[in-house]
């Protein structure tokens, strides 16, 4: 290629997950049998209420035209609904919902809208990646703050109003039910985040995908704190708590103001969604609690097979986590994380997730994933043990 890249383009990496899973096609490809623990993607079915939605609604002469770039009415109000039943929060659907494609591309338009180059983004020290690689991008400055591992790995408060007063802050990316660690959410680590947030004058960015997932409490809205929808907005999806990772849709909520914002950025970037999706997704927020309690409880079982593997890897780990993950640490016998996953990849055909691609800190982890049959996870612990 003769034309040179962008700063941006040469300063990013491609994805872990974009890279290591093209190398377990490879394997795949040459016949090769992987267990492939590695990210969370839903192997379980939407409901089937969803998948009826869809198929209906894609028959209508009317589906396959251009959508409004805030979605339909129709999927914001069952996403207000949604919200007043599963967190007791209330939000106006015609003012306070941004449907997204995935709340990744979340991430995104939030950080175009609200930052400058050179701003301070605040990012945990473990995390989803892409808090920092789209910082970076916008050319904003990102400091980690650090999550207490001896606490439960919630963030280091007073570290982080050290950093703060260092750095131009402007946006702390905060995610609870924590990925990768399993740390739940509670709603005294939410007000101090709310408090956190007014006192520094920042937006508090709240990603929530997985609050529905192996959550033993009730699941929790950043947006119910008081005070929280002055200085902060939530990102949520229906890609893990749904089973619909692959459809591509979750959305931003918030006062009308942040909507309002990112909302002019996103209609310049992408057109909205095909509208029979959006119709699907409307079906799928009516799931009844107990088809999230038979989600969870498939998840439970696997839960078994998962810890039965960190136990023939020799990994320690705490039995308290939420989400679609478990969070290990290696033995000290382990020189790295990265030969002990790919060894585990190339010899045994299972693939797990080395932690320190959720940041440095993670050096000493792995993340295995819940989205594989019991019986797979079983098979992967019979060939561990051989
Ligand atoms: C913490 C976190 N945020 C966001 C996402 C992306 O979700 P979506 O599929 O809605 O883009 C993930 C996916 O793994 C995640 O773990």
């Amino acid at each position: 290629m003769i034309i040179p890249l962008a700063h941006r383009a040469d300063q990013t990496q491609e994805y872990y997950f974009s890279v290591k899973l093209a190398e377990v096609r490879r394997l795949q490809a040459a016949g090769h049998d992987i267990i492939n623990m590695g990210i969370g993607n839903p192997d379980l079915m939407p409901s089937a209420n969803t998948l009826d939605a869809l198929v209906q609604s894609v028959q209508q002469p009317t589906a396959h035209g251009y959508q409004p770039y805030k979605g339909t009415p129709g999927f914001r109000q069952a996403i207000a609904a949604f919200y007043g039943h599963t967190y007791g929060v209330t939000l106006d659907a015609d003012t306070e919902i941004l449907p997204l494609i995935g709340s990744k591309e979340g991430i995104t338009h939030i950080s175009l809208t609200f930052l400058n180059e050179g701003d301070g983004v605040l990012v945990p020290e473990l995390g989803y990646p892409a808090y920092r690689a789209v910082s970076q991008m916008v050319g904003a400055t990102v400091q980690e703050y650090p999550l207490l591992e001896h606490g439960g790995w919630q963030p280091d408060w007073e570290a982080m109003t050290d950093l703060v007063s260092r750095l131009s802050t402007k946006i702390i990316w905060m995610n609870y039910p924590h990925m990768p660690t399993g740390a739940p959410a509670t709603r005294a680590l939410f007000e101090r985040a709310v408090r956190f947030a007014h006192d520094h004058q920042l937006l508090l960015c709240h990603d929530n995908p997985y609050s529905l997932i192996l959550n033993k409490k009730a699941p929790i809205s950043l947006l119910s704190i008081d005070g929280a929808r002055e200085v902060a907005v939530e990102l949520n999806s229906l890609s893990k708590s749904h089973n619909m990772a692959g459809w591509r849709i979750g959305w931003m909520a918030g006062e009308k103001a942040y909507v309002d914002a990112v909302l002019t950025i996103k209609s310049n970037v992408d057109s909205g969604q095909f509208k029979p999706l959006m119709d699907a997704a409307t079906e799928a927020l009516t799931n009844t609690d107990e088809w999230h309690r038979e989600r969870n409880a498939v998840y439970q079982g696997r839960l078994d097979a998962v810890h039965a593997l960190l136990d023939a890897l020799n990994c320690s780990y705490t039995t308290d986590q939420e989400g679609l993950f478990i969070w290990a640490k290696l033995p000290d016998s382990v020189a790295s994380a990265e030969q002990f996953v790919n060894d585990l990849l190339l010899n045994k055909h299972v693939f797990i997730a080395p932690g320190f691609i959720f940041g440095p800190k993670g050096n000493r982890y792995i993340r295995v994933s819940l989205c594989m049959p019991k019986e797979r996870i079983e098979e992967a612990v019979k060939r561990v043990k051989e």
